[in-house]
């Protein structure tokens, strides 16, 4: 079962430990001694690289953000001359100056090794067929999956985001086990199937590896059961290297495995910053062990999960999937609530088709929020109605607080080419 295994993934809790002891070490004097950003941190917080002697000494050294990351556009955060930087990415950033992101030869090395060992978790095989659907181009999920499969001795579609007809035809005739595509863009694909008339349960395709954006246990079934395929999360970002940081794996589809000897996962609390122990939920903080381009130190994802001990790959421990991102956290009358939890309400409700969205606006001085969800093609005005209560139920029961539902035409709401767009803030254009 285990022949396949990477030297990495046969490491013993212990030999990990050692290894990302070392790597951290060398991390830290690689950013203290190349990096203006570091050296003035580390200086501030009175701390010198051998200063970790421990994994959990990490602890004592002071975060990085996105902002950090802004405020030294467009190259300051690169540790190694410019002529050894062979590719750059950077973030689009829905305000302001764009993330820009560096990778040496070695770099996109380690990116392809640990985006191949991902695809493998998820049951890829060399000789295996890939499409790959995320968008290339200056965001890492085109590319990243790209050389991934390549490592791994997979035939790559180079397909990209977009033309949606054509992509369904390519699936037909090109006939790839493995799909790697957001979530809500598997669902564009899947009312294109419907739309000429192939069954999407009939394809060649065997596994989907999604993420670039939260999705639910709901969204894993509906996909499963409308494509007959596997569905796996992968979890990453430009910041830290792109995709390829976590994969779950497709035996036990269970959260998942952070690549530990390339990445060094901590979970802090998001309001004092505080560590919190292998199973408390907070943020997720990730340090890089091998970049030499841009070494990331303690650097504060957004994302929410949890640590939890491995399974698959004993070695390395799991994250849960994302619930969501801070930033995506809407506060509506002290209550707060996350997209990916409206989400497990509609997909559960019958009469509901898997897309919805947020409107976030302004009731006098109150914010309200109406989920708008689309209605199954075949559900009755009736049927409707029902949903739009259930819904409302649903939300008001589990998550404390009242929403408007509206439930609308069949696709009627925007469909997503990437990472989709939940909420809509109207709130500066309402009273
Ligand atoms: O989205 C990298 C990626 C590409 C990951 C393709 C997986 C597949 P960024 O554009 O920098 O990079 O966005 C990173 O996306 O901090 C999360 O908020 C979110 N995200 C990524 N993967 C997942 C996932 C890529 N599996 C941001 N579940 C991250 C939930 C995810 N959120």
């Amino acid at each position: 079962m285990t022949d396949f295994l990477d030297a990495g993934e046969r490491l013993d809790r212990e030999e990990l430990a050692a290894l990302q002891l070392e790597r951290l070490r060398a991390t830290l004097r690689h950013a203290y001694e190349n990096v203006g950003f570091y050296r003035q941190a580390f200086d501030r917080a009175g701390l010198r690289p051998e200063d970790c002697r421990t994994l959990a000494d990490l602890a004592r050294f002071p975060f990085t953000v996105k902002a950090d990351l802004r405020d030294n556009y467009p190259f300051g955060m690169f540790a190694v001359e410019r002529s050894r930087v062979r590719r750059v990415h950077a973030s689009s950033g829905t305000t302001g100056l764009p993330t820009v992101v560096g990778y040496t030869d070695r770099d996109l090395d380690t990116w392809a090794d640990v985006v191949a060992r991902s695809i493998r978790a998820a049951g890829g095989r060399p000789g295996h067929t890939v499409h790959v659907a995320y968008g290339y181009g200056l965001f890492t999920g085109g590319l990243g999956a790209h050389y991934g499969a390549e490592r791994l001795g997979c035939t790559v579609v180079p397909a990209s985001g977009g033309m949606t007809a054509r992509q369904v035809r390519l699936i037909q005739d090109f006939r790839p086990e493995i799909i790697m595509v957001t979530p809500s863009y598997m669902l564009t694909l899947l009312d294109e199937f419907e739309r000429q008339g192939v069954d999407p349960r009939s394809t060649s395709l065997k596994v989907g590896v999604f993420g670039a954006e939260p999705w639910t246990e709901e969204m894993r079934r509906e996909i499963e059961e409308r494509f007959a395929i596997d569905a796996v999360d992968i979890y990453g970002l430009s910041e830290v290297i792109g995709p390829g940081v976590a994969q779950e794996c497709v035996e036990t589809k269970d959260g998942l495995h952070i690549w530990e000897d390339h990445f060094y996962p901590e979970v802090v609390d998001p309001f004092t910053g505080e560590v919190v122990p292998d199973g408390e939920r907070g943020e997720l903080v990730l340090t890089s062990l091998t970049k030499e381009a841009m070494p990331v130190v303690r650097y504060r994802t957004r994302d929410l999960t949890r640590l939890l001990p491995g399974t698959a790959r004993p070695a390395f421990r799991r994250m849960e999937k994302v619930t969501g991102r801070s930033d995506d956290m809407v506060i509506l009358r002290g209550v707060n609530l996350f997209p990916t939890q409206v989400e497990e309400i509609v997909l559960r409700t019958p009469g509901l088709a898997p897309h919805f969205q947020l409107r976030l606006t302004r009731d006098g001085r109150l914010d309200a929020l109406t989920v708008r969800a689309e209605a199954r093609a075949d559900a009755t005005t009736e049927a409707r109605a029902e949903a739009a209560r259930a819904v409302a139920a649903a939300v008001k029961d589990g998550i404390g607080v009242s929403v408007a539902v509206e439930v609308v035409d069949p696709e009627t709401l925007e469909r997503s080419v990437g990472k989709i767009r939940r909420i809509v803030d109207l709130r500066d254009t309402t009273p």
